[in-house]
């Protein structure tokens, strides 16, 4: 898919990979929808919305909440006939805790997060005919991480964050077999090991290096539905 003249949403838009993928796209004419759990303090966003000439909305959505997705989905069909690109980007940690220290709520945490929530943000926008169907294709892009990728796993810990997006990785499967039919792309992609927050800004790229290479992969003409790449195109090992 040419991300060009397309409308985008991005959840988690208000920082990190989210808010250059949100500039990024911008860049590229793109009507983009943007999501923040707090958009009166999403002040990196209102200036860009100040620039957008009406492209860009952001829009209030936490992904643990079932209630808030149903409502924020309605407020996204209200903004746009169609979502031609979702992408799935908001996510959490819980410190990176070892074993010894994981609870049973960090565990909950993470999987609500970023595997229950990413499925009901889809599952909803689906509900409102935003994805597929008549209207046009469109493409699913759930970010997980290569700690969600069993065969990869070699220094262990980490629990919460790599059963999530393992989590995560199962769902993207299931849903690029049911949405196939309807013109749906479900991908999963590795943003590699990227300076944000989330690293404690450690890291080997930053964050627009990241979103270039995520959107290249996207526009790329390789098969995307059901399968899983890094930020640089490299395959993601299971
Ligand atoms: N950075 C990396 O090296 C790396 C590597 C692999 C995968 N990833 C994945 O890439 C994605 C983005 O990571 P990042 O590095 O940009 O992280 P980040 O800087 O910590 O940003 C996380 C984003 O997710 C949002 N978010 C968290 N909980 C949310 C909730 N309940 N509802 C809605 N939004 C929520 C945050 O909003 P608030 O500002 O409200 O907290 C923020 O916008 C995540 O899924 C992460 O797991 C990152």
């Amino acid at each position: 898919m040419q991300l060009a003249n397309k409308t985008c949403v991005v959840t988690g838009g208000n920082r990190g990979i989210g808010l250059e993928l949100v500039r990024q796209l911008l860049a590229k004419n793109n009507t983009v929808i943007a999501t923040a759990r707090k958009p009166e303090a999403a002040s990196d966003l209102q200036k860009l919305q100040a620039s957008a000439g009406g492209r860009l909305s952001v829009t209030k959505l936490d992904v643990t909440s079932p209630q808030s997705i149903e409502s924020w989905a309605a407020e996204v069909k209200a903004l746009a006939p169609h979502v031609d690109l979702l992408v799935n980007n908001a996510g959490v940690t819980d410190g990176w805790k070892e074993l010894g220290e994981v609870t049973a709520q960090d565990m909950l945490d993470c999987f609500t997060a970023n595997c229950i929530g990413p499925l009901l943000v889809t599952q909803q926008l689906h509900k409102q005919g935003l994805l597929g169907g008549r209207a046009g294709s469109s493409l699913v892009a759930n970010m997980t991480s290569k700690m969600g990728s069993i065969d990869d796993n070699g220094s262990g810990s980490d629990y919460a964050y790599r059963a999530s997006k393992a989590g995560l990785n199962i769902v993207n499967k299931s849903l690029s077999i049911d949405l196939a039919p309807e013109g749906v792309t479900s991908v999963l992609l590795h943003p590699g090991y990227v300076r944000t927050d989330m690293t404690g800004w450690n890291g080997n790229i930053d964050t627009q290096a990241c979103v270039k290479g995520l959107l290249a992969v996207l526009e790329s003409d390789r098969e995307l539905n059901g399968k899983w790449y890094a930020f640089d195109g490299k395959v993601i090992p299971w």
